[in-house]
C-alpha cells in the first residue's frame, strides 16, 4: 500500500468553524497583524505550535479518570515514574507543570554569573533560563545544520571538535553539557545515537555531567531508526533507552512527545542535585510526587509515553512533514530539508526576497498564509530575535516561518489544504508587502508587539 493512513480511528470531535477571506482579513487588521493575539475560533489550521496541542487517546481519558488526587504518595505519581523509566533509566524523577519549569529549577542550580552551558541550539526557553540565572549559553550545531538547503541527515549534530575547544577553553565553568533532541530551534532536525554517544564521551572526558532536552526523544529515535546505519532492525524503545543511557539527566517537556496538553519533568542520576532541585520544586511547583501537576496529568503522561514510541505512528507522523516537504519543494517554495520531526519551517527571505528582513518577510508570509487559508503558523526570524536589549535592530539570522503540527489532530485533508494554500500563494507572492511595528514591549516582542502593512517595500 502506498498511502500511509492516520493509524487512528476518531472518537471525539471538534468542530473548525469555517471563515471567509473578508471576515479573516478583518480578524487580522483587529489583531494588528499579530497572529498571537488571534481568538483561537477565528483559525480554520491551527499549526502555531506542536506543544500541548494534541489530542489525546481514549486510554489516556481513561487514565484521567484513573488519576489519584491525593497531596502526597499518590499511585498517579509511581505510573508517572515507571512509564518514564521504562524509557529514560534515571534514579530521580521530579514532575514539574512543564518544560520550562525543569529548566528554571536545574539552572538556578547549575547556572550564576561566569556560567558557560554548551548545546547544539538551546530552545528559546531554556536559554532564557540559562541567561536569567547570570550565566551564558552557547550553540554548538554542526555547519551544515545552519544550511537550510542541506540534505545531511542529522543536521541537529553537535560539532564535536568545537565541543571539545570550548571544554578547553571554558574550563570550570562550564557546570553541564546539554543537547535538544530533535533540535526544535535548528528546525526540527534529529541528533544521532552516535552523536549523543560522542557528546556524553567529550562531557565525561572533561568530568561534566550531560544533560539531554528530550522534549521530542521518540520523533528522534524514529529518525535515527530510518537514517542511522544499523540502527533499522532496533525497536523504538531500544533506540531511546540507548539515548539516554549515556546522560546524567534530562529536562522533558511532556507537551511534544509526552502526548499532553500539560506536565514536563527534571530527571536526574546525582542523589545531591536532585535533593537541590526537589526544594527548589516545593518552593516553586508543588509537593515531589505531584510537581506542578495533577494526579490526572500524571497519568494522562504515564499513558502517553507508552503510545508516543508506537512505530505505526511515527511513521505517520514524519510522513505528515515529508509530504508536505515534497510538494512545497515542487511548487518552488523553498523549505528546510530533509523533513524535521514536528514542523515544517519555510524559508521566507528566500522566497519573498523582495521584502527586506527589517521588513519582516516572515510576518507578510504568515499573515498571508492566514488571510489565505486560515492557516496560523509562526514567524522565527527577525520579528522573534531581531531586537536587542539596546532597543537597536538587526536582521536575525534567517526568516523562517514555522507550520508546526499538533499530534493525532489533522489529517492528509488538511495537509492538502495547506499546500493547496501555498499554490494560490505562489501566483501573488511579489505583491506581498512587508511590514513596519508600531508599538513593541522591550522584550519577547513576538507575543505581543502591533505590525503595520508597509506601503512600500524598501526594496521597491
Ligand atoms: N525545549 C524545547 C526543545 C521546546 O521545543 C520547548 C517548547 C521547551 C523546551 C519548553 O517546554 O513549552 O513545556 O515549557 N517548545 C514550544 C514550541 C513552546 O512551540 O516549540 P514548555
Amino acid at each position: 500500500m502506498k498511502t500511509i493512513i492516520e493509524p487512528f480511528r476518531i472518537k471525539a470531535v471538534e468542530p473548525i468553524r469555517m471563515t471567509t477571506r473578508t471576515e479573516r482579513v478583518t480578524k487580522l487588521a483587529a489583531a494588528h497583524h499579530n497572529l498571537f493575539t488571534l481568538n483561537s475560533q477565528d483559525v480554520l489550521i491551527d499549526l502555531l505550535t506542536d506543544s500541548g496541542t494534541g489530542a489525546m487517546s481514549a486510554e489516556q481519558w481513561a487514565a484521567i479518570m484513573r488519576g489519584d488526587e491525593s497531596y502526597a504518595g499518590s499511585p498517579s505519581f509511581a505510573r508517572f515514574c515507571d512509564a518514564i523509566q521504562n524509557l529514560m533509566p534515571f534514579d530521580h524523577i521530579i514532575p514539574t507543570h512543564q518544560g520550562r519549569a525543569a529548566e528554571a529549577i536545574l539552572f538556578s542550580i547549575m547556572g550564576g554569573v561566569g556560567r558557560n552551558i554548551p548545546s547544539n541550539t538551546h530552545f528559546d526557553t531554556t536559554r532564557g533560563n540559562i541567561e536569567a540565572s547570570g550565566a551564558m549559553a552557547h550553540d554548538l550545531v554542526i555547519d551544515e545544520g545552519k544550511d537550510p538547503a542541506s540534505e545531511h541527515p542529522f543536521k541537529g549534530n553537535m560539532d564535536l571538535a568545537q565541543l571539545e575547544t570550548y571544554l578547553t577553553k571554558h574550563g570550570d565553568s562550564v557546570p553541564c553539557v546539554m543537547i535538544t533532541i530533535t533540535n526544535n530551534a535548528g528546525g526540527g532536525q534529529p541528533v544521532s545515537l552516535e552523536n549523543i554517544r560522542a557528546v556524553a564521551q567529550v562531557a565525561h572526558n572533561h568530568s561534566r555531567p550531560f544533560f539531554i532536552d528530550g522534549c521530542r526523544f521518540a520523533e528522534n529515535a524514529w529518525f535515527i531508526k530510518q537514517r542511522e546505519p544499523g540502527q533499522q532492525d532496533r525497536s523504538i524503545e531500544d533506540i531511546v533507552r540507548d539515548c539516554f543511557a549515556v546522560a546524567d539527566g534530562m529536562t522533558m517537556s511532556a507537551k511534544k512527545d509526552g502526548f499532553a496538553n500539560i506536565g514536563g519533568w527534571l530527571a536526574l542520576n546525582d542523589p545531591e542535585l536532585a535533593e537541590q532541585a526537589r526544594a527548589h520544586l516545593v518552593r516553586t511547583e508543588g509537593f515531589p510526587t505531584y510537581g506542578g501537576l495533577a494526579g490526572r496529568d500524571l497519568d494522562a503522561i504515564a499513558q502517553g509515553l507508552k503510545e508516543i514510541v508506537d512505530e505505526d505512528y511515527l511513521r505517520y507522523r514524519i510522513r505528515t512533514n515529508e509530504y508536505i516537504i515534497e510538494r512545497l519543494d515542487a511548487l518552488g517554495v523553498p523549505v528546510i530539508k530533509p523533513a524535521g520531526g514536528h514542523a515544517v519551517f519555510v524559508d521566507a527571505r528566500a522566497w519573498l526576497s523582495h521584502i527586506e528582513p527589517l521588513q519582516y518577510p516572515g510576518q507578510a508570509l504568515a499573515c498571508a498564509l492566514y488571510e489565505t487559508g486560515g492557516i496560523r503558523s509562526c514567524e522565527i526570524g527577525t520579528v522573534m530575535f531581531g531586537r536587542h536589549p539596546d532597543g537597536s535592530e538587526t536582521p536575525a539570522a534567517m526568516d523562517l516561518v514555522r507550520l508546526a503540527f499538533p499530534r493525532r489532530t489533522y489529517t492528509q485533508s488538511h495537509a492538502d489544504y495547506i499546500v493547496e494554500t501555498f499554490e494560490e500563494l505562489v501566483q501573488v507572492k511579489d505583491k506581498l508587502r512587508g511590514f513596519k511595528i508600531t508599538k513593541q514591549p522591550k522584550l519577547l516582542r513576538h507575543f505581543t508587539c502591533w505590525f503595520e502593512p508597509s506601503s512600500k517595500n524598501l526594496v521597491d
